[in-house]
């Protein structure tokens, strides 16, 4: 068993600086504080964050998940510290942790889905070793935190799901389909989700069409995309037939649009709540599946793979310094993400 001193436990001091909340609500409630070091339990590590990236979850949980039914809503404890994605630098791991050690540079979605415990946004988070992948070489700690989740989202909906724990959201799993020479339609491509979805669509083999407003043309070009819909301009489903895999990010109650654009035996991915009519989708042979994205190491291993070969890349929307978590927030209500927005740690 490894020494204390080994582990780097000696050295860390019992604060650091942390973005916290003491009450739901909007970005104001977002507050840079003194809080304590955490600690460290079996099987884990101790990163000190370089980068955490923003994930509609944040926006949630920061509000209560006021948009869920008063029964769903989770209950926490104050105060609470947002965050799933993060890259850093391994400060100190425990004694059981084989996979990692101190001074590597590492990234990961940190305990997903459970509510309240991820706590990235703060200088040094602890997560299980499981959660996390070593941070691919060639891009710098801001990319890579803005992969995790959206990427494992991808992942889990596109590629390989992964896991066989409970899908909340429906009695069966969720299963990926073959995307080599299928017709995919992303929604909502130039969003987190989306920007990775149709590179990833794109590296299966896939014929992509993105979904986006005006603005997000040239970018989603950029990234290879086959045709570009505005939907400002023209709604998708009123200029597109024949497709195998419709990625909606977007969802809610104007997903069913999409099933027909759909071919016999094609498929309707909602990654939001999504509401197709069960019955239209049995008569038009259409299989509807969602799923909820988990953390985990190993996947995302595998992508940092195309991360640093380029293969995949992460766009960066904008960069705010951790203390700025607020303005961070701000921006997000402002819409129109293009890839992903991070907070810088010093
Ligand atoms: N199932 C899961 O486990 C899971 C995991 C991750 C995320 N999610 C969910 O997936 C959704 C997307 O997440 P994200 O991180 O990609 O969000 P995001 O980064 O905020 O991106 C949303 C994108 O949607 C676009 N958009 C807005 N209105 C649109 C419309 N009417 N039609 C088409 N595009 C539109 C926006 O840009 P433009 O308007 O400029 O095109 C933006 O790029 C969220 O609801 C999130 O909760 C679910």
């Amino acid at each position: 068993m490894a020494t204390e001193a080994a582990t780097g436990i000696a050295h860390l001091a019992n604060t650091m600086n942390a973005v916290r909340q003491h009450e739901f609500g909007g970005p104001e409630v977002l507050r840079y504080e003194e809080a304590p070091m955490p600690t460290l339990q079996a099987g884990e590590v101790l990163i000190r964050v370089h980068a955490v990236s923003l994930n509609p979850p944040d926006w949630y949980l920061r509000d209560g998940y006021k948009m869920l039914p008063a029964e769903w809503r989770p209950s926490v404890t104050f105060p609470l510290t947002l965050g799933t994605d993060v890259s850093g630098v391994v400060a100190a791991v425990a004694p059981d942790v084989q996979d990692f050690a101190v001074g590597e540079e590492v990234f990961g979605m940190v305990r997903f889905p459970s509510v309240g415990e991820s706590r990235g946004y703060a200088e040094y988070v602890a997560a299980p070793a499981s959660d996390l992948a070593r941070k691919p070489a060639t891009i710098d700690h801001v990319q890579a935190a803005g992969a995790p989740m959206s990427g494992l989202t991808v992942w889990q909906y596109l590629i390989e799901l992964g896991h066989t724990a409970t899908n909340p959201f429906q009695p069966e799993a969720h299963r990926p389909v073959p995307l080599s020479g299928k017709r995919v339609l992303v929604n909502g491509a130039a969003g987190g989700v989306g920007h990775l979805a149709v590179q990833l669509a794109k590296w299966q083999g896939a014929y992509v069409i993105a979904v986006a407003s005006g603005e997000q043309e040239t970018f989603l070009r950029g990234l290879g995309v086959d045709e570009f819909i505005d939907y400002t301009k023209t709604p998708a489903e009123d200029v597109v037939r024949d497709i195998d895999l419709v990625l909606d990010t977007l969802s809610g109650p104007t997903t069913g649009r999409f099933l027909r654009v759909l071919k016999r035996d094609g498929a309707l991915f909602p990654v939001f709540l999504g509401f197709a009519d069960a019955e239209e989708a049995a008569q038009l042979g259409i299989t509807v599946s969602m799923t909820q994205v988990r953390s985990n190491g190993q996947q995302l291993a595998e992508l940092g793979r195309l991360l640093e070969a380029g293969t995949v890349r992460v766009a960066i929307d904008s960069t705010f310094p951790l203390a700025e978590a607020r303005q961070a927030h701000e921006r997000v209500a402002r819409g129109h993400i293009q890839g992903k927005i991070v907070l810088t740690v010093a």
